[in-house]
C-alpha cells in the first residue's frame, strides 16, 4: 500500500478529479477522500480475514455516507461514543453489527446502545458490568458482551497510543487477575451473555510480535474461563505516511495470528473462537488527501511556507510528531527542490505541519500542496482552535466530486455562542 489514494494520479488528481478543480470549486483547506479506495480496503480487509469479522473503527473518520459504505462492504462497526451511534443510526446501520467500546461509559451512552440494539458491549470495568447488568435486565434483554482485557503487551509505539500494557486507563489486567474476575461476574448474570474477550494494544504498529503475544495470551485467559466463542484483537495496523515508512502486512497477519490461536487452543483443548479486527486507520487513512494553499513564504535562517490551515485541521504533528510527505500540485516530484518547513497560520511557535518538507524552490503564494495519508484521524480530530472553520470532506468517485461534510461557517460557530 502506498501514501497515495488508489485511483491518485500523485499530486494531480483522485478519483478522476482535479485536485486543483476541488480546491477553486470547495476551497482550502480540503479534505478530499477517495471512496474507491475506501470501498477496495474494506473488500481487501473481509477477503484476507475470511471467515474471521473485520469492524470498522469509526473514530478515524465517521460520517453518514462512510457508515453507508462500510454497511454496503458488508463490515461490522466499532463505535465508542453515543455520538458515533447517533451517526450510525442515522445511517440505518445494522445494529447487531455494532461494537460498543469506552473505558468510560456514561449510563445515557448503555441505555441509547441498548436501545439501539447495539450486537455486542465492550465492558471495561468491574462497575460498568454491574450497571450493564442492571440496565439491560431493566429493558428486559440479554445484552451480548466481551470483555476488554490488558495482555500486558508493550507494542513500542508513542505512549498515547499504547494500550496493552498495564500502567494505562484501558481494560483489566490479566496479570492480576481482574480480568477473570470480571468475566466470572458476568457468567453469573443472567442479563448478559459473555460472548467473548478483546484487546487492542495500540496503534500505528507495524511488526506482527505483538500481535502474536497479545493473541497467545488471550486464548489462554479465555481457556481459564472454558473457552469462548469470540476473540477480538482490536485495531492499530500501521500504514505508511511518508514514502519507505512501513505498512502492516495484513495477509501476513492473518496468517500468523490465526496459526497462533489454533495452536494455543489445540494446546489448551478449547474450540477455536472466531477472530474480530477493528482496522480504522488501515481503511480510511491513505484515502485522504488535504488541500492547502500557500499563503506567503518567509525566507530567514529558514524558509517557511505558510499555509491557510495548521493545527486546528492537523493537530497529529503537535501531538505525537507525526511526519508527513507533500507535494506543490502540478509540479513533478522530481523539480528543483529545497528543504522548508510547512507551517499553519495558528498563534502558536507549535503549529508546524511538516518539519522537514521538499519543496520546489519558486514555490510561492497561491500555489496548492497536497498533503497524502490524511484520511484518517485528521478530519476527525480537526477543531476550532483560534475560531478557524473546520475544512469540508469532499468525496470523490469516478471523475465526480461531493461534499460528505460541508465546510463550517461563520454562523456555525455563532450558533453555539449563546450568552
Ligand atoms: N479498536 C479500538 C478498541 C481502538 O481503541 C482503536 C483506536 C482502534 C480499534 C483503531 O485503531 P487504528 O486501527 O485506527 O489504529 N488519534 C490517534 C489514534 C488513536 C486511536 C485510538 N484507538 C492518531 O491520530 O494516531
Amino acid at each position: 500500500m502506498g501514501i497515495w489514494p488508489l485511483t491518485a494520479q500523485p499530486a494531480h488528481s483522485v478519483g478522476g478529479v482535479r485536485l486543483a478543480e476541488i480546491a477553486e470549486h470547495f476551497g482550502t483547506p480540503a479534505y478530499v477522500l477517495d471512496e474507491e479506495h475506501v470501498r477496495a480496503r474494506c473488500r481487501e480487509y473481509s477477503k484476507v480475514m475470511a471467515p474471521h469479522e473485520v469492524a470498522y473503527a469509526s473514530k478515524a473518520f465517521w460520517c453518514r455516507a462512510m457508515a453507508r459504505w462500510v454497511a454496503e462492504e458488508d463490515l461490522s462497526l466499532d463505535v465508542c461514543s453515543d455520538g458515533q451511534l447517533v451517526v450510525a443510526s442515522a445511517a440505518k446501520f445494522p445494529a447487531d453489527r455494532i461494537l460498543l467500546h469506552g473505558n468510560g461509559k456514561t449510563q445515557q451512552e448503555l441505555s441509547v446502545a441498548l436501545d439501539y440494539g447495539v450486537g455486542r458491549i465492550v465492558v471495561d470495568s468491574a462497575g460498568e458490568a454491574g450497571q450493564l447488568a442492571a440496565l439491560a435486565a431493566l429493558a428486559g434483554r440479554r445484552q451480548k458482551v466481551l470483555v476488554r482485557v490488558t495482555p500486558g503487551v508493550d507494542a513500542h509505539v508513542h505512549p498515547a497510543v499504547t494500550t496493552g500494557t498495564e500502567d494505562q486507563k484501558f481494560g483489566l489486567s490479566i496479570a492480576s487477575g481482574e480480568a477473570a474476575h470480571v468475566a466470572r461476574r458476568i457468567l453469573r448474570e443472567s442479563s448478559l451473555e459473555l460472548a467473548g474477550a478483546h484487546c487492542h494494544i495500540g496503534s500505528q504498529i507495524s511488526s506482527l510480535d505483538g500481535f502474536e503475544t497479545a493473541a497467545r495470551r488471550m486464548v489462554a485467559f479465555m481457556a481459564g474461563l472454558g473457552g469462548l466463542p469470540e476473540l477480538n484483537l482490536g485495531g492499530g495496523h500501521a500504514v505508511p505516511y511518508r514514502p519507505g515508512d512501513p505498512g502492516l502486512d495484513i495477509a501476513a497477519f492473518a496468517e500468523r495470528i490465526a496459526g497462533a490461536v489454533g495452536q494455543e487452543c489445540a494446546a489448551h483443548g478449547i474450540a477455536v473462537p472466531r477472530l474480530t479486527v477493528e482496522p480504522g486507520r488501515a481503511i480510511v487513512a491513505s484515502a485522504g488527501v488535504t488541500l492547502y494553499r500557500v499563503l506567503t513564504v518567509k525566507r530567514g535562517a529558514r524558509t517557511f511556507v505558510v499555509v491557510d490551515g495548521g493545527m486546528s485541521d492537523n493537530p497529529r504533528p503537535a501531538l505525537y510528531g507525526s511526519r508527513y510527505h507533500v507535494e506543490r500540485v502540478g509540479s513533478p516530484a522530481a523539480d528543483h527542490t529545497e528543504s522548508m518547513i510547512v507551517v499553519g497560520r495558528h498563534c502558536e511557535a507549535g503549529d508546524v505541519l511538516i518539519p522537514d518538507a521538499r519543496l520546489p524552490r519558486d514555490v510561492g503564494p497561491g500555489d496548492l500542496l497536497a498533503v497524502p495519508a490524511t484520511g484518517a484521524y485528521h478530519h476527525a480530530m480537526a477543531s476550532n482552535y483560534n475560531h478557524f472553520t473546520r475544512p469540508p470532506v469532499i468525496a470523490v468517485r469516478d471523475g465526480r466530486a461531493r461534499p460528505l461534510i460541508r465546510r463550517e461557517t461563520d454562523e456555525d460557530m455563532l450558533r453555539r455562542d449563546v450568552g
